[in-house]
């Protein structure tokens, strides 16, 4: 099966979760249109969605699909989203799309994590994929050189030669040379560096369930 395929596969699996008449946290990126997707086919049995980003939140209302704002949603049962790395404690990096605050933010008001990948992303130690952080611009320089003192380097993301601005107006940097091991201690220490909005690392929101498309098809791995 083509990579393509596997997103396929696990975004269709992903409708096992979400919990009929009530509304659904829906991340962002590739595997997540997929899952948006397969939504559309149910979407008279839900109340709609709470998105994480203005492009989630187009593929929704394009299939039909209520988008309801967080701060009027309340908990929700279930948030899904993918992931650039998971490794074996259900712990992630995120944010290769740029939605990583609002990400948090979804899933911070969620029960349950359901992270759907393909087996690419499943890794023994999270750092492989460089680290995407929101940050303040003014801040950025000294943000880069903390990363530096902790052995990673820091580039602002850009795209057609400007800073890449995320939905929240801020830039990103993408860290490389990090090996995370204690993601736990890590998120918390990163995220209260001043001018940091977000970390990438998922792990206060670590995945519940992941659901991984191999070649032998869905696996289901709970944390
Ligand atoms: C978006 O900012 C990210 O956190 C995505 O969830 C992550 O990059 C996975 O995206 P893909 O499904 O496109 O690989």
């Amino acid at each position: 099966m083509t990579q393509d395929e596997l997103k396929a596969l696990v975004g269709q699996a992903a409708l096992h979760y979400v919990v009929p008449g009530e509304l659904v946290g829906v991340g962002t990126g590739s595997t997540v249109n997929k899952f948006i997707d397969a939504l559309g086919a149910m979407k008279t049995r839900i109340r709609g969605a709470v998105s994480s980003s203005e492009a989630s939140t187009a593929r929704l209302l394009a299939l039909g699909i209520p988008v309801f704002d967080a701060n009027e949603a309340g908990e929700l049962a279930v948030y899904i989203d993918g992931a650039d790395e998971i490794d074996g404690r259900g712990f992630m990096v995120k944010g290769g799309g740029a939605a990583l605050t609002r990400e948090k933010i979804v899933a911070a008001q969620s029960r349950r994590f359901v992270c759907i990948a393909d087996e690419s992303k499943r890794v023994a130690v999270l750092g492989r994929f460089p680290l995407p952080v929101e940050v303040i611009a003014m801040a950025t320089a000294r943000i880069t050189r903390q990363f530096s003192a902790l052995g990673g380097t820091a580039h602002v993301r850009v795209r057609d030669g400007v800073p890449v601005l995320t939905d929240n107006g801020q830039h990103i940097l993408d860290v490389t040379g990090l090996q995370i091991r204690d993601p736990l201690g890590f998120e918390s220490e990163v995220n209260q560096w001043p001018g940091v909005v977000t970390v990438g690392v998922f792990a206060h929101q670590k995945a519940a369930v992941c659901l991984l498309g191999t070649a032998a098809g869905v696996e289901t791995v709970v944390y």
